[in-house]
């Protein structure tokens, strides 16, 4: 049981690295997109998945290496929560332009999550998730 924990301790913080490295390559695949090519969209769909994917790493990895911490798991499930209605405000949710928008804004709050949990668990991967 204490491997688990360690383990997710140490990809918990590698997950919101992730996360908050794809979002700027999601600003850039879309702006490519705006700017005319029309082939980058099928990527920016793929890497939305896998940011999705990496959202749920960091929750599921909340739940294990911090139980008990409320904090830490706040934190991790408004991602996950708001990244998923941040994926689902592209298409699924809503008709009108001004409710897809929500899908580019709510970018900065999956940045600002992914961000702070970077920051405040990074040193579990230089102590290989110690606890
Ligand atoms: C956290 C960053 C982002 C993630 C994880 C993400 C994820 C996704 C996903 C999963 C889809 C496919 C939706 C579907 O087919 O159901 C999508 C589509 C799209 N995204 Fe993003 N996205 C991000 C940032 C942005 C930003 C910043 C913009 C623009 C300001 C943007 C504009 C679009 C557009 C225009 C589509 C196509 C919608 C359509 O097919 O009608 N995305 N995105």
């Amino acid at each position: 049981m204490q491997t688990v924990k360690r383990a997710a301790r140490f990809l918990h913080p590698l997950g919101a690295a992730g996360v908050v490295a794809l979002v700027f390559l999601q600003v850039y695949l879309i702006a490519a997109y705006i700017f005319g090519d029309s082939g980058v969209l099928n990527s920016h769909v793929t890497v939305g998945r896998i940011v999705v994917a990496l959202e749920l790493l960091v929750f599921v990895t909340a739940l294990v290496g911090w139980w008990g911490d409320r904090y830490e798991i706040t934190i991790s499930t408004a991602l996950l929560v708001v990244g998923t209605f941040q994926a689902l405000f592209a298409k699924d949710i809503g008709s009108s332009s001004e409710v897809h928008a929500l899908h580019g804004l709510l970018a900065l709050a999956v940045f600002a999550l992914a961000w702070s949990t970077l920051v405040r668990t990074r040193a579990e991967v230089r102590t290989a998730g110690a606890v």
